[in-house]
């Protein structure tokens, strides 16, 4: 399973990028509107802090309600990247959005389907073409349904029908879900910064750290 980053904040972006784990990243209305700053300019600045990655999503804006709508945003959105190929269309999961997808897929375009929280709503995604579908756990998980369950049932889904859309496992909130959705066969698992930080650590980890540098102190003593 391979690691996205779930923000707009371009600190953690580089952060996690100068680590070497981060094979894209995932931003949202929300997530822009958080830093408070302009949508295409955040775009613009992440692709640069992260020339590597093959994925980086920007969202259509909610009140592009028509796939025509939506595709001009996209069209736009991939002038900042100079039609480069890892800007990633993020589309809403609506008929709308399936119908954006499906052209823009045709056009080359990366797309991922978003707001995903039913096997059917990631098949239909799947047969739009989307490059990757984005099943939402933790939001799952808040109305006491199990998000996990779905990131696999949806990849057993797609092993069974052959289907090559990448399924990111998202909403993710804790290092659990990390864990389980990397068993239940997700792709890829988009999380935040402190996700990533959580995960690197283990007291068990620590205490060794403390013991190797305490015994190496004594090795010097012995001149
Ligand atoms: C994914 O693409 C979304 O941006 C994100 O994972 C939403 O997470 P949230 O439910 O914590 O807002």
């Amino acid at each position: 399973m391979k690691f996205f980053i779930d923000t707009a904040n371009l600190e953690d972006i580089k952060k996690a990028y100068k680590i070497g784990v981060l094979s894209g990243v995932t931003t949202n209305p929300s997530l822009v509107a958080k830093e408070g700053v302009k949508f295409e300019d955040r775009i613009e600045e992440i692709l640069k802090a992260v020339p590597e990655v093959e994925s980086v999503s920007a969202e259509v804006t909610p009140d592009a309600l028509t796939a025509e709508e939506m595709i001009a945003q996209a069209n736009e959105l991939i002038k900042i990247n100079n039609n480069d190929k890892n800007i990633t269309i993020k589309l809403p999961m609506t008929l709308a959005g399936l119908e954006a997808c499906r052209y823009l897929t045709k056009k080359g375009v990366k797309t991922n389907v978003t707001l995903i929280f039913t096997v059917n709503q990631a098949l239909l995604a799947a047969r739009a073409g989307a490059t990757y579908v984005s099943p939402f756990l933790g939001r799952l998980d808040d109305i006491s349904e199990d998000g996990v369950l779905l990131v696999s049932k949806v990849a057993e889904l797609f092993r069974i029908h052959n289907l090559d859309s990448q399924i990111i496992a998202a909403s993710v909130r804790h290092p659990d879900h990390v864990t389980r959705v990397a068993m239940a066969g997700a792709h890829i698992a988009t999380v935040p910064f402190s996700v990533i930080d959580q995960i690197s650590k283990h007291p068990l980890t620590d205490q060794g750290m403390e013991k190797f540098a305490a015994d190496w102190k004594k090795t010097t003593q012995l001149v």
